[in-house]
Formats: C-alpha cells, structure tokens, sequence
C-alpha cells in the first residue's frame, strides 16, 4: 500500500490582514523542502496576496469554504473556480463552523466537493461530533453518518482528505484521549472509498500536544486553527509532523 504523505494543515478561520502575511512567509523560509505537506488556509480576501507571497515554495493554498455553483447570483459566497484562480490548490469544506453557523448539511458539502473537484481543487472534508453528541455516547454515529453523506461520488486519495474535528475539542484547549481518536481514526478508515485517503486530527492540537497526538497510528497530520495563525506555533507542530 502506497505510503500517505503526512500534512500538516492551518485553518486561519477569520484571522489576518494584509500584515499577517508576514507569518506566512516566515513559515515559508522555515520550511524549504519540508519533510511533509503545509496548506494554509486565509480568509479568501488574503489568498492572492498570499500566493504571491509564497510563489515558488513549498506551502499549498487553500480556501475555508466554496459554493457549489461555478457562478452566478449568489452575492458574498466564492466559487471553487475563483479559489483556484486566486492560487488555491485546496479548500476546506463542511467545516463545523459552517455547519452551525450556515446550517450547512452533508448533502450541500457533497456537493461543494463536487465542484471543488470539478475546479481541480483538494477538499478537505470536515466531521466531527457535538459536546452533546459526545456525552450521548453518538460519536461514531454522528461521524460516520456525516462522512457517509459528505463524500462524493469518486472522492479518492488525489482528491480529498477528511478531518476528523470534534465541535467540543475546536478552540477550547480540550482534546479527546488518543484512544478516542484512534479509534474514531479506525472507524473512519475502515469507511473510506480509497485506503489513501489522508485523514487528519482538528481540534486544540498545538506545539504542546501535536507529537502525542502524531504519534497515534491512522492519524496523518492534523488541521490546525489558533496555533497555525503564528509561524513559530505552527512551525513547531510541522516540525513534530516531520519527526513523527
Ligand atoms: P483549533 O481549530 O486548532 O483552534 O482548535 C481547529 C479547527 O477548527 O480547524
């Protein structure tokens, strides 16, 4: 079985102006022949600045979100086909931010991958339970169900990656046990159309954690929003990737 190159993945979510680029291009100089993949993630509005900021080295471009049509009158969304025409090799979809903040359903992320696909762009796929989920004891329901009716048809190793994200761990410095992730990891696997499929861990993973949570088998790399925002945060945690 073909090895899975490991990425480490940064989700700047609502974060960065124009200065922010900074961070981005010290990450860049850190890492010239990085030992595994690095896609950063702006916010659309920075994402042709930070193409070129980056032209020429080894960090990929993503887009947070997309609209499943290519154009038309659907005022404040992005196509697909803008992110890639603006540098993005990549985009997140079904995040769970925009799952609660827009009601966006798996049918609907199915369909943005579709168009991801259609404009050459990677999705990166996010599931993940509640709090209330997790409690419920519903976790492997809630993410199987989720990636079951987020992939699209054809979805394969060249095309997607998944995140497992729990809601609960995102931005609260809390993170599930590594027998939780692992065995969410196993059951996520065991469902994926293509064995090369990455699939990474979101939620809290900073410079701290991030070689204990690497160190998990089935994990391959992870999507990481606060402490990707900052070159040496997010530096150390590429550096743990490497050495895992
Ligand atoms: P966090 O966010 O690393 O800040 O918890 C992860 C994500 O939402 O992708």
């Amino acid at each position: 079985m073909p090895q899975r190159r490991k990425i480490a993945a940064g989700n700047w979510k609502m974060h960065g102006l124009g200065a922010s680029l900074d961070e981005a291009r010290a990450l860049c100089a850190a890492f010239p022949k990085p030992g595994v993949d690095i896609l950063l993630c702006p916010p659309a509005t920075l994402l042709s600045r930070m193409r070129d900021a980056l032209d020429g080295g080894a960090i990929a471009l993503g887009g947070q979100d997309c609209h499943a049509s290519e154009s038309g009158a659907h005022t404040g969304d992005v196509s697909a086909l803008m992110l890639a025409d603006a540098g993005a090799s990549h985009v997140i979809l079904g995040h769970s931010e925009r799952r609660a903040d827009h009601g966006e359903t798996s049918a609907q992320v199915a369909a943005k991958a579709q168009a991801a696909r259609a404009a050459g762009l990677v999705a990166v796929i996010c599931v993940g339970e509640t709090l209330q989920e997790h409690d419920a004891g519903r976790t492997l329901d809630v993410v199987t169900a989720q990636l079951a009716h987020s992939l699209p048809a054809g979805a394969n190793a060249t095309n997607t990656i998944i995140a497992y994200e729990p809601v609960w761990a995102i931005g609260t410095g809390r993170t599930p046990t590594p027998e939780q992730i692992s065995e969410v990891h196993t059951v996520l696997r065991a469902r994926l159309p293509d064995p090369g499929i990455r699939l990474l861990y979101g939620g809290s993973v900073n410079a701290a954690n991030a070689a204990s949570i690497f160190a998990i088998s089935d994990v391959d790399g992870a999507l990481v929003g606060g402490a990707s925002l900052k070159a040496q945060d997010f530096g150390a945690i590429v550096r743990a990737l490497e050495d895992s």
